[in-house]
């Protein structure tokens, strides 16, 4: 048996070894006023959240989100809850003030159309203009990226050896092909769910067998009980749900806080 004194030592331990780790990182806030700013940069409105007390970081994260968008107050209090952490958070608008509400799609909005105005050179040009003001105006040396749902097909894309994102956390992607798993050149941490068709437990395995081929560093988790979109929307009523969500978010803090 471990006294929790020794235990907690050797975390520090570890923690110096990573580099600049803190334990236990801070909650996911699901309820409240965002804290962050909307700012239109290169044409492109983003959400930018704060690390407490600047307005700067020599740790930034992109986060590329699902198609609720900036919108979403659960998307503006995630981006907190990560820059809480310490993190500069930029959230840019994938979709040019056509982000979808959860109510448009309860109501059946065809989906197919959606996104057929949105096509993946489109996302693309977005996010890598994103990573332009981030390398070139704020002078970032290294970009986190996340990616959730819609999001989860991008991250990869930009973690190929010249993308512009440095390592990457993706939860619940959507449409992600395997050429693009076997693109990733860089550290991914991945979060699944087994009640999600879009990324199953079976395609979980085929990337982590991909990722391994390929040398890629990689962390991979499976939810029990979550959902398609469980690291952003849950029933907070439903405990494996709530889980899955500061679960997840804690993966992502502790991965980034290790190899950012
Ligand atoms: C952002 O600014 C550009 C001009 O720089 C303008 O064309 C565009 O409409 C603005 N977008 C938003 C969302 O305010
Ligand atoms: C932080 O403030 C400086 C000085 O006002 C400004 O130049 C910079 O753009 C700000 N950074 C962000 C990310 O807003
Ligand atoms: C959605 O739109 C596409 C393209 O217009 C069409 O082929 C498809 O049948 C539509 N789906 C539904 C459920 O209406
Ligand atoms: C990416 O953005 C840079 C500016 O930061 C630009 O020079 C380059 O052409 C862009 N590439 C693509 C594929 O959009
Ligand atoms: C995942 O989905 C594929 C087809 O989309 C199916 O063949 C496979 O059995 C599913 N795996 C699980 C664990 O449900
Ligand atoms: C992965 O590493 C092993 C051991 O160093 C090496 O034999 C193999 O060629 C590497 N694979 C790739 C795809 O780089
Ligand atoms: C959330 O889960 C609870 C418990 O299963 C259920 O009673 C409630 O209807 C759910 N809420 C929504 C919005 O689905």
């Amino acid at each position: 048996m471990v006294a929790p004194k020794q235990l907690l030592a050797s975390l520090a331990t570890i923690g110096s070894a990573l580099g600049a780790y803190s334990f236990p990182p801070h909650q996911v806030r699901n309820a409240g006023e965002p804290v962050g700013q909307l700012k239109n940069i290169s044409g492109i409105e983003m959400y930018i959240s704060y690390p407490p007390g600047r307005n700067t970081s020599d740790k930034v994260l992109l986060f590329v989100t699902d198609i609720f968008g900036v919108p979403l107050l659960q998307n503006k209090l995630l981006a907190d809850s990560l820059a809480a952490n310490d993190y500069l958070v930029v959230m840019p608008d994938l979709f040019e003030g056509d982000a979808i509400s959860v109510e448009e799609q309860e109501a059946g909005l065809n989906l197919t159309e959606w996104r057929a105005l949105h096509p993946t050179p489109k996302i693309d040009s977005i996010i890598n203009t994103t990573i332009g003001y981030l390398r070139n105006e704020l002078k970032v040396q290294r970009i986190g990226g996340l990616g959730f749902c819609f999001g989860g097909k991008y991250v990869p894309r930009f973690l190929t050896a010249n993308g512009g994102i440095d390592i990457g956390f993706i939860a619940h992607p959507s449409s992600l092909t395997e050429p693009e798993i076997g693109g990733i050149a860089k550290g991914i941490s991945i979060a699944a769910g087994t009640l999600d068709a879009s990324f199953n437990a079976t395609a979980k395995g085929r990337a982590e067998s991909i990722l391994n081929t390929n040398n890629v560093t990689f962390q991979s988790n499976l939810y029990y009980g979550a959902p398609h979109g469980f690291a952003v929307r849950v029933n907070q009523s439903v405990p494996q749900q709530a889980y899955a969500k500061q679960a997840s978010f804690i993966q992502a803090v502790t991965w980034f806080n290790a190899w950012l």
